[in-house]
């Protein structure tokens, strides 16, 4: 089990994918309890904007390469004198069905996946030099269960949750704390919310948050040390059913997704 992260304040933190959503809600929230932020993203004119709310401090990169996630956590070592909590929130949600191109899922599995773990590699080793670091995924509800309609997603996100479980296998005796966060439906640019299609539905089928309350459940989640973040608390269940009876809820999702082409079919 993670230690408990009681307060924020004097924290070194990066967070990737930060312009806007959920990236920039969990940055604003973590200065506000007074930790020192980098934020980063590939948007330059939105990152800047985002950093003069929140006065963090911004770093233009694109996180999809190698060279992407070493300029940001080198230039964060510069910039805070090291770091002790890296939020690794950039993401995609790219393609649909079948169809996503080979584009789509390399796209994806550099960004959801490979930047977890290139950042990991820059971190880790210093972090066990000094006996502890925190390292936070951003997964998602997909990761644990499924997305209708979007396998890259799903893919990638469980690869993603799966690489946070590793490195909490493999370091959380040494110091390393990791959590993974894991929401259903958030109002974003990325989920512009149900009302639209059917698809778009399901994933709002308990209710969507704003970005400050996945940002208000990281804070309450560290603070109790658990490693799973689950700002819609059901995920839990369903998560729990799909373990326990596999059958039953991969019925229940057929069933799902049996409507949904109804519903397709109906306009
Ligand atoms: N919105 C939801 O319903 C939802 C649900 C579960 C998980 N998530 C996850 O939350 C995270 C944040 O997403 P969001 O909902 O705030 O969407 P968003 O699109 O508003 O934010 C994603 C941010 O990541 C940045 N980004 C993407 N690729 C990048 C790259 N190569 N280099 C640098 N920055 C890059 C984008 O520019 C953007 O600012 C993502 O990992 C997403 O998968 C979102």
């Amino acid at each position: 089990m993670p230690r408990p992260l009681s307060s924020w304040s004097g924290q070194r933190v990066v967070v990737t994918g930060a312009a806007r959503g959920i990236g920039a809600a969990i940055a604003g929230r973590v200065a506000e309890l007074g930790a020192r932020v980098v934020i980063s993203d590939r948007l330059e004119e939105q990152l800047r904007q985002t950093a003069d709310r929140t006065g963090a401090q911004a770093v233009t990169a694109d996180i999809s390469t190698e060279d992407g996630i070493r300029a940001v956590v080198e230039t964060a070592q510069t910039l805070l004198g090291d770091i002790d909590v890296w939020i690794g929130n950039a993401g995609v949600a790219a393609g649909a069905g079948l169809d996503a191109s080979e584009a789509d899922w390399d796209r994806s599995w550099q960004i959801n996946v490979l930047a977890h773990v290139r950042a990991a590699r820059l971190l880790v080793p210093r972090w066990l030099e000094r006996g502890c670091g925190r390292f936070v995924v951003t997964a998602s509800a997909a990761g644990l269960l499924t997305i209708l309609d979007q396998p890259v997603y799903a893919v990638t996100k469980h690869g993603a949750e799966a690489f946070a479980e590793w490195l909490s296998s493999s370091y959380g005796h040494r110091g390393i704390d990791v959590h993974a966060i894991c929401p259903q439906g958030v109002r974003t640019d990325m989920y512009p919310g149900p009302g639209r299609d059917p698809v778009a539905d399901t994933i709002g089928h308990d209710g969507t948050l704003a970005p400050e309350d996945v940002a208000e459940a990281l804070v309450k989640t560290l603070a109790n040390g658990d490693f799973l973040v689950l700002p819609h608390p059901e995920v839990k269940d369903y998560f729990a059913l799909r373990g326990a009876d596999t059958d039953r809820w991969l019925h229940g999702m057929q069933r799902l997704q049996a409507r949904i082409d109804e519903a397709g079919a109906a306009r």
